[in-house]
């Protein structure tokens, strides 16, 4: 899946104008998080662009996250509604808990985990009332997700986490893999003020060898492997650009030259501490 990242891009003028050209684009998957403080501006930007390409709301995707200051039985529930509210719609195709931890908490602090678990249980009447299509969690590790498979009516469909040639996360992705949870991964083009990721040599050479922007080597990569991605751009070009990734192909051989040059590197953040 390629949906359209939305983190850092705030104003009801630009938000219109990135959907608009996400629209156009051939994008119908939204990812957005009631912490990137957005969620109202896009709400009434697909009121009308839906109307402008004639889509309905079966017809696009939104995701949205659960921040880590609303956590917990109850405050999970109200905030899940409150960006329902802001996004003018009456279900949400997938919701995640956006971090494993809770604001203002030390990592080692085990009262996390029982918040998580409420926000969970909240998120699972939420699905069976039909107000979430589907639900999962965003940056967790693999001992948080045993945690919450032991205590789940509801299995996780999806984690969302950073994940990119600089940084891949064989633990938790192998253990996705091997329960059935769609693995989707944000900062696909590094997400770096010095953007190393789309500098680095391995990847520019494949993309002259293709002739094709460093973005879509990258995205294609993770696509190739069954991984879904959501590259953000405020650029109308590279919008569009991030949407064509379906008509090449990276051989096994181009595919083992990127996977090798893994630093384990974080451009945004590592959950591993938290417990
Ligand atoms: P811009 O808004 O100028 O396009 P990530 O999704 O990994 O967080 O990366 C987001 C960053 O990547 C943004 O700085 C964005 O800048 C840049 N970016 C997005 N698409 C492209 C592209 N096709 N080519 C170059 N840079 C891109």
């Amino acid at each position: 899946m390629n949906g359209v990242g939305t983190h850092k891009i705030q104003g009801k003028e630009l938000i219109y104008s990135v959907l608009d050209a996400a629209l156009a684009a051939g994008y119908r998957s939204i990812d957005t998080a009631s912490v990137y403080k957005n969620e109202s501006d896009i709400g009434s930007s697909l009121l009308e662009l839906l109307a402008k390409y004639n889509l309905k709301r079966e017809d696009i995707f939104i995701t949205s996250k659960l921040g880590p200051r609303d956590q917990g039985s109850g405050k999970c529930r109200e905030a899940c509604l409150q960006s329902l509210s802001r996004l003018k719609t009456d279900y949400l195709d997938l919701y995640l808990i956006h971090w494993p931890g809770v604001q203002g908490f030390k990592p080692a602090d085990s009262k996390q985990k029982i918040l998580r678990q409420e926000s969970w249980k909240d998120m699972e009447m939420l699905y069976k009332e039909g107000k979430l299509k589907s639900i999962g969690i965003s940056n967790y590790q693999k001992h948080h997700l045993e945690e919450l498979l032991q205590d789940s009516s509801v299995k996780p469909a999806v984690l969302q986490t950073e994940h990119h040639p600089h940084l891949v996360q064989h633990e938790v992705w192998k253990f996705c893999q091997e329960n059935n949870i769609q693995y989707q991964a944000y900062s696909s083009l590094g997400a770096s003020k010095d953007n190393m990721l789309l500098n680095d040599a391995v990847i520019k050479e494949i993309g002259k060898k293709h002739q094709r922007p460093v973005a879509q080597i990258l995205l294609r990569w993770a696509i190739q492997q069954g991984i879904g991605v959501l590259p953000k751009s405020t650029n109308m070009q590279h919008i569009s650009e991030n949407a064509d990734i379906f008509s090449f192909e990276l051989d096994d051989e181009e595919m083992k030259m990127i996977s090798q040059i893994d630093s384990q590197h974080h451009y945004c953040w590592d959950s591993s501490t938290i417990v």
